[in-house]
């Protein structure tokens, strides 16, 4: 067997961890042969929580499960992990401005760049879920300068398993069948969920749907809000379908996509299709089986489609630069 994977889960007490951890521990996500050491972060107020989730994961009697550390100690937590899957957040309380959970946020995520370029492995993979995702993976980044910014992410993988499955129950097929959805821009209300490039059964999913009013409406405004209606309705928000998203997301990423297909990642815009450089922004990427992945090129952008890509740059500049200014302040 090989050496144990060092993964880094944080917000380990929170609802996202607890469906995440036994599909880690497990080896679903990095394959049956591959133990894990886990180490779970939380804060010191959570750690009679974070004992009861320990207690558990050592009741599933999970063999690849090698080691499991808890700890409310930053430097301990990053200490050469190989993958950090950033999910602790502040999260968003009644009355509060996005602005306002954005400042508090993203001093969480400049202390664990900070610690991530300290402590972790110089290889580590980094998964950022907390939002406001794609600006804390930015400001992550930007505090890690010693670690190569392909290595940071944000998950915008749940608005495509979102989408893939709206056009799969739209048509009466299984979600498997659609591929290629693509989710650009900021994991918040102004992404762009785009199918002009899909195929359904290989053939294009807007031949097969035949209904360009529903794909520019209803489908894209319904992908746009569904975390909303998701917490309208269970009064918590996404949690199970965000964990299988991470494991879609981190197994892409470990084991390649298949041919012709790709998936959406939030990743550093080196410029392509007008993004501007440097930003977090959700594009299509192919990944090969070392683990390194490549922007698809060459798509066809009509002018729907830029201008739903540059709203979405929009808000993310802004963020960007709102972030920027409470961590220089
Ligand atoms: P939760 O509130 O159940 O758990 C969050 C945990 O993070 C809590 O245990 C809290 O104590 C911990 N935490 C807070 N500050 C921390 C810090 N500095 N270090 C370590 N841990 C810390 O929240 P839940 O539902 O697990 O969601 C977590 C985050 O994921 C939220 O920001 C949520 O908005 C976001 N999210 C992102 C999605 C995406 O697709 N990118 C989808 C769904 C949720």
């Amino acid at each position: 067997m090989s050496k144990p994977l060092r993964v880094l889960v944080t917000g380990a007490a929170g609802q996202i961890a607890y469906s995440l951890l036994y599909s880690i521990a497990k080896g679903d996500v990095f394959g049956p042969d591959r133990p894990i050491s886990l180490v779970l972060l939380d804060i010191e107020a959570m750690m009679g929580v974070l004992k009861g989730v320990v207690m558990e994961l050592i009741d599933c009697a999970l063999p690849l499960l090698t080691e499991i550390i808890p700890t409310s100690d930053i430097s301990m937590a990053f200490k050469d992990i190989d993958v950090g899957v950033l999910v602790g957040a502040m999260p968003r309380r009644e009355g509060m401005e996005r602005k306002d959970l954005l400042k508090a946020n993203v001093k969480i995520f400049k202390q664990q760049g900070q610690a991530l370029d300290q402590f972790a492995k110089k290889n580590v993979k980094v998964i950022v879920v907390g939002n406001p995702a794609n600006t804390n993976a930015f400001i992550c980044k930007k505090y890690a300068p010693s670690i190569p910014p392909q290595n940071f992410t944000c998950l915008t993988r749940l608005d495509q398993n979102r989408a893939q499955s709206q056009i799969a129950a739209r048509v009466g097929v299984s979600c498997q069948d659609v591929k290629n959805v693509i989710i650009w821009g900021n994991h918040s209300s102004t992404q762009f969920p785009d199918v002009t490039h899909a195929t359904l059964k290989g053939k294009p999913v807007l031949e097969v749907v035949k209904d360009d009013n529903w794909i520019k409406n209803e489908f894209i405004s319904t992908v746009q809000t569904r975390g909303a209606a998701v917490i309208a309705a269970r009064k918590l928000s996404s949690a199970m379908s965000a964990a299988k998203a991470i494991c879609d997301h981190l197994k892409d990423w470990f084991h390649g996509t298949p041919d012709g297909q790709w998936v959406s990642m939030g990743i550093t815009s080196d410029g392509s299709y007008g993004i501007e450089k440097g930003l977090i922004y959700s594009m299509p990427v192919k990944i090969g089986a070392g683990q390194e992945y490549t922007i698809v090129q060459g798509l066809s952008i009509d002018d729907f489609a830029r201008s739903k890509m540059d709203a979405t740059m929009k808000e993310l500049i802004e963020e960007r630069d709102a972030a920027l200014q409470t961590c220089e302040a």
